[in-house]
């Protein structure tokens, strides 16, 4: 985490300027603009408000309106106040006689929205809910028929519905069944949800055949949510989530439990925004979690399908949803495989065919008809020609297709026209004057409600839900990007005990990082820039852009910043095992700083390597067409508890192809690490990173630093010296003391020519990081299976990783003697680039 942009000011406007232009871009992608309304939310028959998942359930009873009526009905109190959860919404209900009085909603905006229903029976002097059956319709819907809630269990029963309702008045009317005198409600929920959230149209499955078709026209149906599941996680509570939906674990669904299994909780955050899914689409714990197969590597055949078997309406039409985020590969483009519907109909899903990106939720939408067997099968599979044989799956949702009913307005207006006339006889002028009494308090009242909803947050948490737009305190929609990730002040001092020193993790030309513990618990990095150190508070919101785009296994994750005031701050996974360097050699110039390193093993060496190259690969062809890292060293490469290797410090990297005009406008890197081509053309690639890992790889076998200025001039350079003995075909002798004996001779050659060819003169004949990524893989399976094979027959065919010699030499050693400061080749970020060019320029003149 050291050595951040020693030379910021001139830093690459012009990737500056398209980073902002696609910041603008994303940021109109994510913001739909959307934030979750505070009406309807109605606590029926009650007199007080009820706080329930941040939302202020207005009771129903009071005489002010807010927007509804409850129309003809009685409210009715629990007598016990036995109810524990949720106490206030489900102590008090609404009793409804009369069919033919609706509750009447004012819809200001058309759209599709989401409505809720919760019951809750009780028993109270007047009535006994528990015998209530009753249909719940709305225009041109039945939405619920000869409903009860009779035998429930001692849980409210919350009934849920995604349908179009168009600006007036929207009415719900309760009709008690024949054998039932009353219905009953104890609370409503009636709000927009965010524009697209469901198609119009959608592929149409029937369970009998493989060929499909279109359904058009789901906005003008009613859908009635039937399952909601988080695969492969745990239940999701609506306080939880961004459309307060309840969210079910997958278990009590799965055909044959054995076949699968519960993935890795994801620990980044899901990238949204690419597809189609935003955050509303599904919380982030939906994407987080997933079920792939259970790949048992002692059975012989890994070759089936993971089936849940959902209960559904028979012969009835369903919506259906897939959540997928790929949060099962290392790598793109390793995995895709086959979703069925049934039996018959299959459809690939290929996670990188849209989305060039780990972890980037999309999903799959249908129209299903089910079977008579009351059944839906929903299997994922593996395809042949998938890289890596396996399946996932994220989330699903299962919605059934309403029938349409008998319009209950018809039939209803006319005992509202005769209830009408009655009382305007009755309550005459005074009617009339209470009427637009009320109207003109509602529009008041709506009035002071736009701005007072300005601001709650639905997920006060950091790094957790995002929105693409920011209320200020004004009401206007600011756009900034990611506030999901901000991180208040308050919460950076609280962390970092007001950035007291002892704390303080390391330092360099930015600024300081200290170690801090959010209230949460969680424990960060925190990287504070020192005020006025070159940095504009639009690169740091560019690069928090980028960052925060960049999550991977691999890669230290940006938890949050803040930009308050002039700090400019990050917020950072704390990586508690620090640098790798840290557990290969003491530092020589830091004496006080012990050697912390636990002893590695060779294969822990081997995995920390495959890791950081599963980093470095990802940057280079993952997320916004490559990123180049630029300072690859021992030390930008972190460890966390279980000794997982992240890569740290890629920030402002440079990406996509190289560009002329950016010749020598910066220079990140360091001495022993850089790749000589640089010195030819001034310009690194990605294949610079691959040399620069190619130290690495070497720093890690002799456990030595890549400069030392104390030794003899021959073995300063640690490439440079380590190439010399691979090449005498003797590395053997140079590798770190405590490995002597442990290395299969295999897997050491293996590692040596994987060195070699990443230290190749011309970046031209490096390898990329994916086959270096392999090579590496196989010197561990060579170390792990231990075989006992000829030496040759682990060469690769391709005997091209015979260096010739020019390749050290190119390294100029005249650099070290340049930067006298430099005496163990630690850290040593090029500062002042122009001075060493000039000599470096001379070098290579000569
Ligand atoms: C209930 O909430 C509404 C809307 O926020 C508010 O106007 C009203 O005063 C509240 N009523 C009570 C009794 O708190
Ligand atoms: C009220 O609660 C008491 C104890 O909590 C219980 O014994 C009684 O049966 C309850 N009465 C009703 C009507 O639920
Ligand atoms: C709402 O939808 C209806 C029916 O499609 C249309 O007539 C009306 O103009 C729309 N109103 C608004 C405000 O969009
Ligand atoms: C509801 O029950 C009544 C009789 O109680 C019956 O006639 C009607 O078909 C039922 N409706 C549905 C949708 O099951
Ligand atoms: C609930 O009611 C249904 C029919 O309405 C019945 O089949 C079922 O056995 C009841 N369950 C319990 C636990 O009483
Ligand atoms: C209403 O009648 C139907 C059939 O006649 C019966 O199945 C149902 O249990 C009855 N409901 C109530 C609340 O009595
Ligand atoms: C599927 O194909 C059959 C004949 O091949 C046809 O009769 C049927 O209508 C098709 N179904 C759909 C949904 O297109
Ligand atoms: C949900 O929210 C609660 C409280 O905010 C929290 O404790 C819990 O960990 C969250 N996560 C899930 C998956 O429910
Ligand atoms: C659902 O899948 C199970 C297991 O594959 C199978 O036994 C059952 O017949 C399937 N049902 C349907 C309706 O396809
Ligand atoms: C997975 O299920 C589908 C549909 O039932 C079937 O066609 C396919 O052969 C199955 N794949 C495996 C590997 O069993
Ligand atoms: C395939 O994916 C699994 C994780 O799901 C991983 O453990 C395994 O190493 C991968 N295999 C290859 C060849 O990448
Ligand atoms: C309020 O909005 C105005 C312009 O609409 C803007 O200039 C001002 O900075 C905003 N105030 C705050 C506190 O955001």
């Amino acid at each position: 985490m050291e050595n951040l942009y020693p030379h910021h000011i001139f830093y690459s406007l012009f990737y500056l300027l398209l980073l902002l232009i696609f910041q603008f871009s994303s940021i109109s992608l994510l913001s739909s603009a959307y934030t979750l309304p505070d009406i309807y939310f109605i606590n029926c028959g009650s007199d007080s408000n009820a706080t329930v998942n941040n939302r202020n359930f207005v009771g129903d009873a009071t005489s002010a309106s807010f927007g509804f009526s409850a129309g003809q009905s009685s409210p009715v109190k629990a007598s016990n106040s036995s109810t524990q959860t949720s106490p206030g919404l489900y102590q008090t209900a609404r009793v409804v006689t009369n069919p033919s009085s609706p509750y009447e909603l004012d819809i200001q905006q058309n759209g599709t929205y989401m409505v809720r229903f919760h019951f809750y029976p009780f028993s109270s002097p007047k009535r006994n809910l528990f015998d209530a059956q009753f249909d719940v319709l709305v225009s041109g819907f039945s939405l619920l028929s000869n409903f009860t809630v009779k035998n429930s269990s001692n849980s409210p029963v919350i009934k849920e519905f995604l349908l179009t309702i168009n600006v007036g008045k929207f009415k719900i009317y309760f009709r008690p069944s024949q054998n039932s005198s009353f219905a009953f409600v104890n609370a409503i929920e009636v709000f927009i949800a965010p524009a697209n959230c469901i198609p119009d149209s959608a592929t149409l499955v029937t369970p009998s055949a493989s060929n499909t078709s279109n359904y058009n026209g789901l906005l003008s149906r009613a859908l009635h949510t039937i399952h909601r599941i988080n695969v492969g996680g745990v239940n999701v509570a609506p306080n939880n989530d961004t459309l307060l939906r309840s969210w079910v674990p997958d278990d009590d669904f799965l055909f044959q439990p054995n076949t699968a299994k519960n993935s890795e909780f994801y620990n980044g955050r899901p990238v949204y925004g690419l597809g189609k899914a935003t955050e509303f689409t599904a919380p982030d714990f939906v994407y987080k979690t997933a079920k792939e197969m259970n790949i048992d590597s002692n059975r012989g055949d890994n070759f089936f399908n993971i089936t849940w078997r959902l209960v559904v309406n028979k012969n009835a039409r369903h919506f259906v949803r897939v959540h997928f985020c790929d949060i099962v590969s290392y790598s793109l483009n390793t995995v895709k495989f086959n979703l069925y519907l049934y039996s018959k109909f299959s459809e690939l899903v290929d996670p990188y065919e849209v989305i060039d990106q780990l972890a980037a939720p999309f999903y799959f939408d249908f129209v299903v008809d089910s079977d008579n067997s009351g059944y839906m099968n929903i299997s994922v599979g593996p395809r042949r020609d998938s890289f890596n044989q396996t399946a996932f799956l994220n989330g699903l949702e299962i919605m059934e297709l309403m029938k349409e009913s008998e319009d209950m307005e018809d039939q209803a207006s006319k005992s509202h026209m005769f209830i009408i006339i009655i009382c305007s006889v009755v309550g005459g002028v005074a009617f009339v004057l209470s009427l637009m009494g009320v109207l003109f308090w509602r529009m008041r009242c709506r009035k002071a409600k736009a701005v007072e909803s300005v601001d709650w947050p639905l997920v006060p948490m950091y790094g957790g839900s995002s929105y693409g737009t920011e209320r200020t305190p004004n009401g206007s929609t600011a756009p900034t990007f990611y506030l999901g990730l901000k991180v208040p002040i308050a919460e950076i001092l609280h962390a970092t005990n007001n950035f007291d020193t002892k704390l303080m993790i390391g330092e360099g030309g930015f600024g300081k990082v200290y170690k801090g513990t959010l209230r949460s618990g969680m424990k960060v990095a925190v990287k504070r820039s020192h005020p006025g150190h070159g940095q504009g508070i639009a690169e740091f919101q560019t690069e928090i852009m980028v960052l925060s785009k960049i999550r991977h296994r691999h890669l230290v994750s940006l938890i949050g910043y803040c930009d308050e005031g002039s700090e400019m701050i990050l917020v950072y996974e704390f990586m508690e095992k620090g640098t790798l360097r840290d557990h290969l050699y003491v530092c020589n110039e830091d004496t006080q700083k012990s050697f912390s390193g636990s002893e590695l093993s060779w294969n822990r060496r081997l995995e920390i390597c495959i890791g950081a190259a599963k980093g470095l690969h990802y940057l280079h062809t993952g997320a916004d067409g490559g990123i180049i890292h630029r300072d690859v060293k021992s030390t930008n490469i972190l460890l966390d508890e279980q000794y997982v290797a992240k890569v740290a410090d890629f920030g402002l990297s440079r990406s996509g192809p190289p560009d002329q005009t950016h010749v020598s406008t910066d220079v990140k890197g360091s001495f022993g690490y850089l790749d000589p081509e640089y010195f030819r053309y001034l310009q690194l690639t990605q294949k610079s990173d691959v040399y620069s890992f190619g130290v690495v790889l070497l720093e890690v076998l002799c456990a030595r630093p890549a400069l030392n200025n104390l030794l003899p001039r021959d073995q300063i350079n640690l490439a440079e010296w380590g190439m010399s003995w691979l090449m005498k075909g003797e590395l053997e002798k140079i590798v770190d003391p405590i490995l002597v004996g442990k290395i299969n001779p295999n897997s050491l050659r293996k590692f040596g020519e994987t060195a070699g060819k990443c230290l190749k003169e011309y970046g031209a004949e490096r390898p990329n990081m994916h086959d270096v990524l392999w090579d590496l893989e196989y010197a561990l399976q060579l170390q792990q299976t231990a075989r006992n094979r000829e030496p040759h027959e682990d060469s690769t065919t391709d005997a091209s990783w015979v260096l010739p010699m020019t390749v050290v030499q190119r390294l100029p050693s005249q650099s070290i003697i340049i930067d006298e400061s430099i005496n163990d080749g630690s850290d040593t970020t090029l500062i002042s680039a122009s001075e060493v060019f000039s000599q470096l320029k001379i070098d290579d003149a000569r």
